[in-house]
């Protein structure tokens, strides 16, 4: 009976518009869609370590950067509530700790710094500094690992 009241509610929650955010997607998707986007900016950063010694490549930077600067606002609404890794394992690809949703200013924080640096190389790059550029390819990759190291699990 209560099962079936539930049900009812959900039914005209539905009927109304009023789906929860949460479910408004299926969060199988909602993990796969973020690790896609994780892997752009993956491919970014790979495209700046390649091109970070020679100025004639400094426009392919600003371009991974901008991905990375727009990836990196988005990135606190890729982890809505109940897509961690015990809620939705994915057959264990989901490497979202509980940790993110215990922290979640903390996460954001990280994600703004990823911003920050990635705004600082758009800039950069913009110039003809190399070397300036290849100090700044450096703080790129910790502002990864801040985040991976405290709120990912090991991938296998
Ligand atoms: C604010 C936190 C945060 C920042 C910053 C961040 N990541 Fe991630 N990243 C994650 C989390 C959490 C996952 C696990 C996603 C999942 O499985 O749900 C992930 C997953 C990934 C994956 C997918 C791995 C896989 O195959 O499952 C790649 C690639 C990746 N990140 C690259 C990067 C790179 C490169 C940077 C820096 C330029 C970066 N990330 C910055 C949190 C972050």
């Amino acid at each position: 009976m209560k099962i079936r009241t539930l049900t009812l509610a959900l039914v005209a929650a539905a009927g109304l518009g009023i789906v929860p955010l949460a479910l408004a997607q299926s969060p199988v998707k909602v993990h796969e869609d973020r690790v896609a986007k994780m892997k752009e900016i993956g491919g970014a950063m790979g495209r700046i370590n390649q091109n970070q010694k020679e100025v004639s490549a400094h426009p392919q930077i600003v371009a991974a950067a901008t991905l990375i600067n727009n990836h990196a606002k988005a990135i606190p609404g890729w982890f809505p509530a109940g897509t961690d890794l015990v809620a939705v394992p994915n057959g264990g690809k989901n490497h979202s700790k509980v940790e993110i949703w215990q922290a979640k200013a903390e996460f954001d924080a990280a994600a703004k710094n990823l911003e920050a640096v990635s705004a600082d190389m758009i800039r950069i790059a913009g110039g003809t500094d190399n070397n300036a550029v290849q100090e700044q390819f450096k703080k790129m990759g910790p502002a990864c690992g801040a985040c991976h190291s405290k709120f990912r699990s090991p991938l296998q």
